[in-house]
């Protein structure tokens, strides 16, 4: 059995499949593994730290992926990467599904069997392959990290000879997993933090971390949380009581995090420019949604924006920016899926169809886009 652990062909994507530890982990349990040269490159891990594990390190994509029963990525290759993998190579990637119904399709003709780690249901049995909460922890982190490093002030109160400097005003809107990190990260700097989400589970989550909850608590809130645990559209009516009680708000924030993300759907917008006017000149505002459309009006992708004084911060890969804990990560969710679609005493791949964990991420088999949120939408 054989694993490639190709490059990523995206050149803004520097974190990597597999980690040193996840390459010895897939060695002892018999599998024969490939790593490109360079893969590790972006994440600080040597082509020598990988052979030292175990792996052959191949000079191309082609011949990295050559015979390979199984092929690790941080993104979805391309349908052309994907024609130069085996048939019925098995492929499990962060696929980005929704949107790329097309480029789905391609994978389909190309003959490989595709996984999206990001539709792993979140059920207690897949907590250790849960790449989306992995990656957006360490995203909260990061924003936080960024934000203090524009902040031309102290994040923490301090007592000082020369008199009393004040905490600064850390505003998170969105409380999920990259949300609560944020706000724990911005805690331990010394900041004082308020949050909102429209989940009424987040409110006890914040205020257990030292975070103040702000939010339009009606009827409409306290039914907003999906079977699965996601955020719902909210309505019309609802999103203006929230502007209007953020508009409040934010004018005394120095700090202010959007993480506010839908499933499937593009990111709400939470923060318009007349907000931003409100803010004193100096004050940061971090947007962590902008790869699905941004929460705030006017961030750019990849972009510290400077509107009237208040800077906006706009990276789209925050794991990225911090990628060698990501990609270490991540190669252990990967780790943890692939464990469960090994034969161990055959050491072949066995991928039991009937699984809820197969069911939910299967993308394509046997040339056909088969998961049903995106079966016939690509043709
Ligand atoms: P996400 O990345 O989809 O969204 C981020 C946050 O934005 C969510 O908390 C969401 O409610 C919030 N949001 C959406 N629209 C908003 C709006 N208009 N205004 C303010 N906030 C808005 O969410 P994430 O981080 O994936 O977490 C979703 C839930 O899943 C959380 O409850 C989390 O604790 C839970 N979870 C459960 C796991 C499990 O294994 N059981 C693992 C990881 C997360």
């Amino acid at each position: 059995m054989k694993i490639a652990i190709p490059g990523e062909s995206d050149k803004n994507e520097p974190r990597v499949a597999a980690s040193p530890e996840t390459v010895r982990k897939f060695v002892a349990l018999g599998a024969e593994l490939a790593v490109q040269t360079g893969a590790g490159k972006g994440a600080w891990i040597t082509d020598a730290e990988f052979r030292e594990a175990g792996a052959t390190v191949s000079k191309s994509f082609e011949a990295t992926v050559k015979d390979a029963d199984i092929v690790l990525k941080v993104r979805r290759p391309s349908a052309a990467e994907a024609g130069k993998m085996k048939a019925g190579a098995v492929v499990i990637a962060l696929m980005d599904p929704y949107g790329n119904e097309a480029e789905l399709e391609g994978l389909a003709k190309a003959g490989v069997t595709a996984f999206a780690m990001e539709l792993l249901p979140r059920i207690t049995r897949a907590q250790t392959m849960d790449a989306l909460s992995s990656q957006a922890n360490l995203a909260g982190y990061r924003a936080v990290i960024d934000a203090a490093a524009e902040y031309n002030r102290s994040f923490a109160m301090m007592m000082t000879a020369a008199g009393t400097i004040a905490a600064a005003r850390v505003f998170v809107m969105g409380a999920g997993v990259a949300g609560l990190q944020a706000i724990a990260t911005a805690r331990r700097l010394g900041a004082v933090v308020s949050a909102t989400d429209v989940r009424p589970a987040a409110k006890e989550q914040v205020e257990s971390l030292g975070g103040k909850f702000i939010a339009v608590e009606d009827e409409e809130f306290r039914e907003a949380e999906t079977a699965g645990g996601y955020a719902k559209e909210m309505s019309k009516e609802y999103q203006d009581k929230q502007a209007a009680l953020i508009a409040e708000h934010i004018v005394k924030q120095d700090v202010v995090i959007t993480t506010a993300l839908i499933p499937g759907r593009p990111a709400p917008r939470l923060v318009s420019k007349t907000m931003i006017e409100t803010m004193k000149p100096g004050s940061i505002i971090v947007d962590m949604a902008l790869e699905r459309g941004g929460n705030v009006e006017g961030a750019k992708p990849d972009t510290v924006t400077d509107h009237k004084g208040v800077r906006v911060i706009g990276y789209v890969n925050w794991p990225g920016r911090i990628a060698t804990t990501a990609s270490n990560l991540y190669a252990r969710n990967l780790y943890a899926l692939v464990e469960t679609m090994i034969d161990k005493e055959a050491g072949a791949l066995k991928i039991d169809w009937e699984d809820q964990i197969v069911t939910a991420t299967a993308l394509t088999r046997d040339g056909d886009v088969i998961h049903p949120s995106f079966a016939g939408k690509g043709e």
